[in-house]
């Protein structure tokens, strides 16, 4: 058994590691600097503290570019400090919802995710570093807090000398550190989170659903990895356990840079898999993004289901999936700014729905206090209490558990779903990277004039439609679990006729800032349901940008991303 000594190693402070929504996020270059990574793993490493000596923690990432590099940092420094083991997913690999199953599975003290999500990848992409809880679920914000405190002082971390260990054998390493036993344990990446799966779903329902019968066509899909993470996880389980072919599943290879795309599963950077859906002659189409915790659902000819309405479909039929038999269903939630179509869901169904601000990390207390079955947030995340992370694959065999059990189109499913509820329409403008600067100013300008008390009961106009304002405010949650408060997460004005206006800048970029509008309307009349969003919307969207003020301050003319 090889034995090393630890080191101290002197360090100096660098500006800015605060977590963002979720985790450092930052350009590959800046953790390349020298100390940079070591600081914010020793921070991690320092404020989870006392429970640290002898635990286990989980490490792996989506396999972007640096990773490799930092599994290697962690593991040194995880030594150093009095860890007792690793487990580090096969060539430095896990998906984020397979670092939380895996969390769970074994109980660990936590674990460490390398991504930057659906950021693009490779050296001139971005890198990021999230810990994770022991429920398995994103660090809450009095957590991060603390890391970023300690980041502002830190003065020095500890390593051990390079030892080589081969992340990409799956193998067990024992080392001496300090005279204390420090164990490597490189582990499948997708076992554990397949046997999941298997334990949730009836995969046989499924199965029998795609291949079809010689009463009834194969239901046929195309699953888009966009060269994330989740390729080896599609494969194992949409070809080996449900008998897709091969040639439906595209981009499985995960890419140190995603092959130059942009891992983010919605109708802009997923363009390819919407054409070949619309083109094809699939019924069903999913994508992914680079750490598989975010899911696109759409049916046939490409029929788009928003992430908000996916929410409230699948809360309408939780019930179809094996898992939900056994547990019930505990209750409802949605990230603030998401559609509130799941809202009337829980209503007809006696179900409390929580609204939470933007983060998964805000669903985490509800679960582990039994008050919580189902969430999602438009931003193309979708979960269950199975795990504390979104889930992308889980949402996409919930999906087709209920088209198997429904045995109708996706299309289908929505339109009786609108019929019975109403639809709320929705849509996100984003303006990637702004002046941070004028970013901030446009907010205050929206800040000051729904702080007016006059705001309340305007009327706000466009092209004849007219709304009421009902109220207005920047939204405050108050954990009903542990009480904690987060405040200002985004400005909203919600009108007397449930239509909604909200503002909020982006917290998971890298550079400048990201402002993001969000727009819902309710409507209840059914010649409605079949058109276009975008057209429905319209006015509302000039109010949010004469109100905003948005092209005067940004000189942007149109977003960069519109979902
Ligand atoms: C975005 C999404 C948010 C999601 C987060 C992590 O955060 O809006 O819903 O939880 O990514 O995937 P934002 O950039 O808006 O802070
Ligand atoms: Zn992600």
């Amino acid at each position: 058994m090889i034995a090393v000594a630890s080191s101290v190693v002197q360090t100096v402070v660098f500006e800015g590691q605060k977590p963002g929504t979720s985790g450092l996020r930052k350009a590959v270059t800046v953790f390349q600097q020298e100390h940079y990574t070591e600081n914010f793993i020793q921070a991690i490493l320092d404020a989870v503290g006392k429970d640290l000596a002898g635990s286990t923690l989980v490490v792996g990432g989506d396999g972007r570019f640096y990773g490799k590099a930092v599994v290697s940092k962690i593991i040194r420094i995880a030594a150093a400090n009095g860890v007792g083991k690793l487990l580090v997913g096969q060539n430095g690999i896990l998906s984020t919802p397979a670092v939380s199953t895996i969390i769970r599975k074994y109980k660990t003290l936590g674990g460490i995710v390398l991504t930057a999500s659906h950021n693009p990848g490779g050296p001139n992409g971005d890198f990021g570093i999230k810990y994770n809880c022991e429920n398995g679920g994103p660090a809450p914000d009095a957590v991060t807090n603390k890391i970023f405190e300690i980041t502002k002082t830190i003065k020095q971390y500890k390593t051990i000398p390079e030892v080589p260990i081969d992340i990409d054998k799956i193998q067990t390493v024992t080392l001496q550190v300090d005279g204390r036993s420090f164990t490597v344990e490189i582990i499948d990446s997708v076992k554990d989170y397949v046997d999941l799966m298997k334990e949730i779903f009836d995969f046989s329902s499924i199965k029998k659903k795609l291949l079809g019968s010689p009463e009834r066509p194969a239901f046929e899909v195309l699953i888009n990895s966009m060269n994330g993470v989740t390729g080896p996880y599609v494969k194992d389980i949409f070809e080996k356990e449900l008998g897709v072919k091969n040639l439906n599943l595209i981009n499985t290879t995960p890419l140190e840079d995603f092959g130059g795309l942009h891992p983010d599963p919605n109708l802009t950077y997923a363009e390819d898999l919407v054409n070949a859906v619309k083109n094809g002659p699939f019924d069903f189409g999913a994508a992914f993004d680079g750490d598989g915790d975010r899911n696109m659902i759409i049916g046939k000819k490409a029929f788009f289901v928003t992430p908000s309405d996916s929410l409230a479909v699948l809360a309408n039929n939780l019930k179809v999936i094996p898992y939900f038999q056994k547990t019930g269903v505990r209750g409802y939630a949605r990230s603030m700014p998401t559609g509130a179509a799941v809202d009337r869901v829980a209503t007809k169904t006696g179900i409390n729905c929580f609204q939470v601000p933007t983060g998964w990390k805000y669903f985490g207390n509800l679960m582990d206090a039994g008050r919580l079955s189902l969430c999602g947030e438009e931003s193309f995340g979708t979960g269950s209490d199975h795990i504390r992370e979104k889930d992308g694959i889980w949402a996409a065999l919930a999906w087709l558990s209920v088209v198997a059990s429904l045995g109708k189109s996706v299309e289908e499913i929505l339109m009786d779903h609108w019929r019975i509820y109403g639809r709320n329409f929705f849509t996100r403008y984003d303006y990637e990277n702004c002046n941070a600067e004028s970013a901030n100013k446009m907010i205050k300008e929206v800040e000051d004039k729904i702080e007016s008390p006059q705001f309340i009961g305007r009327i706000l106009s466009s092209q004849n439609k007219e709304y009421v304002v009902k109220e207005a405010d920047n939204y405050s949650y108050k954990d009903p679990v542990d009480n904690s408060v987060a405040d200002k997460q985004g400005l909203r004005i919600l009108f007397e006729d449930g239509s909604r206006i909200i503002y909020r800048l982006s917290g998971t970029g890298s550079s400048g800032a990201t402002i993001r509008v969000y727009i819902e309307s309710y409507e209840s009349d059914p010649s409605t349901f079949t058109e276009d969003a975008q057209k429905v919307l319209k006015p509302l969207v000039e109010i949010a940008l004469q109100l905003s003020k948005l092209k005067e301050y940004t000189g942007r003319e149109a977003p960069t991303v519109i979902t």
